[in-house]
């Protein structure tokens, strides 16, 4: 390989791509960090991590320069939806999630308590987990296809006043259709060519994703499990700035 990565910072989308933090402990995912730079990549933070290691270790990849991406996919009340947007924007992340099935109130009271912060992250919907398929939302009693309630329910969050919402790559094109550009698409289920798929069921490269229409990638474990994980970065980001 030899291109070299060129600075885009200019744009506010860059960096595009989020890497996964899904590790267990503090250790292993500084063990990731410490080789990543804060211009190459975004963090996310889970469930799993966040449960074990708190808002501490939030802080201190803030600390270190990286935009971190809660995904903790609030659905609760408006009330109690609202206050944990809230105190996650005083932790000073970049992004934060909330379901879009809690409803035109719930989100408005998210995005309220936003713009009441001072630190405002972006407030981005998630539709329909992609592990759910037509079978699954029938027995919760919805009588539609995932990818029709899909664009329904990204439709409310825009009208709540949302950034974005998080989808699969192969819902990214008819979204930007429906909804338009400015609306953010966040995007797991991308894979290099060649990388194992895992558990990811209908995976995008990375390049395939950004031309659909993708506004930021999610990829854990072709980055995390990588023996060299920083080159593993690269290669992505060169593929990305080749399109
Ligand atoms: O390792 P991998 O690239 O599959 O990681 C994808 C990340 O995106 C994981 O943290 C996973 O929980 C998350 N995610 C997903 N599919 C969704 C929503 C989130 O894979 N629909």
């Amino acid at each position: 390989m030899t291109s070299t990565i060129t600075s885009t910072q200019s744009s506010t989308k860059e960096p595009r791509i989020i890497i996964a933090l899904d590790f267990k402990d503090e250790a292993s995912t500084m063990l990731l960090v410490n080789q990543l730079e804060p211009t190459l990549c975004r963090l996310k933070v889970g469930k799993e991590l966040f449960v074990r290691c708190g808002p501490s270790l939030v802080d201190k990849l803030i600390n270190m320069g990286f935009d971190v991406f809660l995904d903790l996919k609030f659905h609760d009340i408006p009330n109690t939806v609202a206050a944990a947007c809230h105190a996650a924007a005083d932790m000073g992340v970049w992004m934060v999630n909330v379901h879009a099935s809690g409803g035109r109130k719930m989100m408005q009271f998210a995005r309220e308590a936003i713009e009441k912060s001072t630190h405002k992250p972006l407030l981005i919907g998630v539709t329909i987990l992609t592990s759910l398929s037509r079978y699954d939302i029938s027995e919760v009693g919805l009588d539609i296809e995932p990818a029709a309630q899909v664009l329904k329910l990204a439709k409310l969050a825009y009208d709540s006043g949302l950034d974005g919402v998080v989808c699969s790559p192969q819902e990214v094109s008819v979204l930007k259709q429906e909804i338009g550009p400015d609306f953010s698409l966040v995007t797991p289920g991308v894979r290099p060519a060649g990388t194992d798929i895992g558990d990811q069921q209908r995976v995008m490269t990375p390049s395939e994703a950004l031309i659909a229409g993708s506004d930021y990638l999610v990829i854990g474990r072709p980055i995390t499990a990588n023996t060299s994980p920083i080159k593993a970065l690269k290669d992505i980001i060169i593929e990305c700035q080749n399109i």
